[in-house]
């Protein structure tokens, strides 16, 4: 089973820190992965984060990534990101790596946080590729608290692994398993036997993450926590047919037409409704349920909160029932 947060912990308000940061440092940490450093260029302090946080960087207008914070939550002055070059991706990792150089400028949201560190007696890191960058304070924040923790860390080769130097410091806590020389992660040998006093963080490439989930099926309820950056494959919606949005808010009453989302009906009809990624991975858009039921389809909500159904992600998630009443 899946969760994304710790008890009794909810996404905050929509995200209330917007500005233009200043690239301090721009350093190649491993083969096509840069980690920049943002500071604020009136030198101001940088709002609170913690482990698992991430932010959403827009090197160019209308174009918007999110990218997990890997520095230290104690150093209000600085964030550090880490990037993969991905040529074949959509774009923003060369415009990250190509354009912002030491000294550029760059519009910034956040921080927010779908993959909080929970309070346990011992945890499971599993990193793939550049899926360390949030387990990177993780890793800190259990060292600090005294927790017992492994880190299982792959990558496609050693010298394209981020950060390899830096964790090898924890010594035999952390397990480096580049593909080239050892092959696929061991995740029988690590997930074979459920623990109850252990808690597993992952993020990585989507077919590591559906391994994980997979094996973690019999861990007890909520021992699983993963971070999507691209969104799960999804089925055809359970509601072929269009519904019926009640915007309690506003005073709105909304036709959500088949193959438009709940979104962009909304900023169609001039709600103003806080969005990212627009495909599910983010949870900048969620929003209340107050009645009806839901038809998830986002990455960021576990089993648990689906079922619960008193939040939706209304970029890509829709209705089981003719009408929905949500807080818009
Ligand atoms: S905008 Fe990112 S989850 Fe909806």
């Amino acid at each position: 089973m899946t969760a994304h947060r710790g008890p009794g912990e909810r996404f905050g308000p929509a995200a209330d820190f917007e500005a233009e940061l200043r690239v301090t440092g721009y350093e190649t940490v491993a083969d096509g992965v840069v980690a920049l450093t943002l500071r604020d260029p009136g030198g101001r302090d940088l709002p609170v984060w913690s482990p698992g946080a991430h932010i959403d960087l827009s090197p160019r207008p209308g174009f918007e990534r999110q990218y997990s914070l890997c520095g230290d939550p104690a150093d209000r002055t600085a964030w550090r990101i880490a990037v993969l070059r991905e040529p074949e991706g959509r774009g923003g990792s060369l415009l990250v790596h190509d354009e912002l150089v030491a000294g550029a400028r760059v519009r910034v949201r956040g921080p927010r946080n779908n993959f909080a560190l929970a309070e346990a007696p011992g945890y499971l890191f599993i990193a793939g590729g550049i899926g360390v960058t949030p387990i990177l304070p993780m890793v800190a924040a259990a060292e600090a608290a005294g927790a017992s923790w492994r880190l299982v860390y792959g990558g496609r080769r050693r010298a394209s692994m981020a950060f390899h130097a830096e964790l090898a410091g924890y010594g035999d806590k952390v397990v480096i398993w580049p593909q080239d020389e050892a092959g696929l992660l061991p995740l029988d040998d690590e997930l074979g036997e459920p623990r109850a006093d252990t808690l597993v963080y992952c993020c990585g490439p989507e077919p590591l993450l559906a391994e994980v989930e997979r094996r973690c099926g019999s861990w007890p309820e909520g021992a699983l926590h993963v971070e999507r950056f691209t969104a799960r494959p999804v089925t055809e919606p359970v509601r072929a047919e269009g519904f019926e949005v009640v915007c309690e808010r506003s005073g709105l009453t909304l036709d959500v037409a088949p193959g438009r989302s709940i979104l962009h009906t909304a900023e169609d009809a001039g709600i103003m409704v806080l969005s990212s990624c627009q495909e599910g991975t983010c949870g900048t858009c969620e929003t209340e349920v107050i009645e009806g039921e839901p038809d998830h389809r986002d990455s960021v909500l576990s089993e648990s909160e689906r079922a619960a159904g008193d939040v939706m992600m209304i970029c890509v998630s829709r209705s089981r029932t003719p009408r929905l009443v949500l807080d818009l």
